[in-house]
């Protein structure tokens, strides 16, 4: 197999490139490093099945088509995962995020097209917003704030998705979509304002945890091997064409929760700074993934304890 990445340098493009490596395919990771960084690509650039084109896929992709010209035949698969996806990372480029997943996607789309390559687009939980239905089904449409802070992003991925579905409607296109939810593992930036970088950070440097609100919101993590795997079976899959299929951990805790197994991972106890709620901040998030229990076989296998263990020892390690 021959694999085209886009976001290939940023926390799951990267794994999913290792995991790529690893199963013997060809893989070419595109990536223009807004939130990304080429360490995270140290292993790949070792690879001589690992290429690497620098471009922005909201660009023309003349760079990426050039270079790929060189090579015996194109991708078999398209995965678009380019997009800063963390809130202070969409909150600094928001224009950014919607141009990638609007522009970019459409890009995308032609290229699996012309190409004969299957597509996978990397859409996420926020696609619900603030949800009225608990756990959320694929079906549910979501409650999403149109032009609140986060509108940027959730938007901006909705929008991808009615497009990679026009694709299918209107050219056929072998194309499906993820909606992952939050996600977490080694590679995360420590200052990517997501809640397990922050509290890993601030409690290995013996600061107070930040919560927002008293805590008592829910999330659902999922350790990103978990998470790979899925998208691995997702990308193979048949079944998945012109379906959308939710990848996340059932896993629901209250963040309060959350701040209490981080504080017995690194075993000691830890205060907490309380910050005032974010706008559109979701009160609670839990994926139903019996669609892809039954179309995947796949569920996750990694505790929180042991997924965060993980973390706490990979965050410990100094940066290369
Ligand atoms: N991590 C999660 O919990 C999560 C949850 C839901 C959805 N997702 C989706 O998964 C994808 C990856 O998320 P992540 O957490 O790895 O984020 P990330 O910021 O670590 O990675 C995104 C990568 O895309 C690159 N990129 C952004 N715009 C680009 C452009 N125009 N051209 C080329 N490269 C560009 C960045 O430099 C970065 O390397 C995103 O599409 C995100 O929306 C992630």
């Amino acid at each position: 197999m021959k694999i085209l990445i886009t976001g290939g340098a940023g926390f799951v493009g990267s794994h999913l490139v290792d995991r790529y490596l690893r199963d013997g395919s060809e893989v070419v990771a595109v990536d223009n490093f807004i939130t990304g960084a080429r360490e995270n690509l140290a292993a790949a650039f070792k690879e001589p099945r690992f290429h690497f084109i620098e471009a922005d896929v909201t660009g023309a992709w003349d760079d990426v088509k050039e270079a790929l010209r060189n090579q015996d035949r194109p991708p078999d698969a398209l995965l678009h995962f380019a997009s800063p996806a963390s809130p202070v990372d969409y909150a600094n480029h928001p224009l950014e995020t919607l141009s990638v997943n609007s522009l970019g996607t459409e890009r995308c789309c032609r290229l699996a097209l012309e190409w004969g390559a299957r597509l996978l687009f990397a859409s996420t939980s926020e696609c619900y917003g603030d949800p009225k239905e608990h756990p959320q089904r694929e079906e549910y449409w979501g409650n999403v704030n149109p032009n609140g802070p986060r509108s940027c992003y959730d938007e901006a991925k909705r929008y991808g998705e009615a497009l990679v579905f026009a694709y299918v409607r209107k050219y056929d296109l072998d194309a499906r979509v993820i909606r992952i939810f939050n996600t977490y593992g080694p590679r995360m930036r420590r200052n990517d304002g997501r809640v397990v970088p922050n509290f890993i950070a601030q409690a290995l440097e013996g600061k107070p945890l930040t919560v927002y609100g008293e805590g008592k919101q829910t999330r659902s993590f999922c350790y990103v091997d978990d998470l790979v795997d899925g998208i691995v079976r997702c990308v193979a899959s048949d079944e998945t064409r012109g379906q959308v299929v939710n990848l996340g951990n059932p896993d629901e805790h209250t963040i309060e929760e959350f701040a209490e197994i981080v504080s017995r991972i690194v075993g000691r106890p830890l205060k907490r700074e309380h910050r005032p709620m974010p706008v559109d901040d979701p009160g609670r998030r839990c994926p139903d993934i019996s669609r892809a229990k039954t179309v995947l076989d796949w569920y996750p296998r990694v505790t929180l304890e042991e997924g965060l263990r993980r973390t706490v020892s990979a965050f410990s390690l100094p940066t290369i």
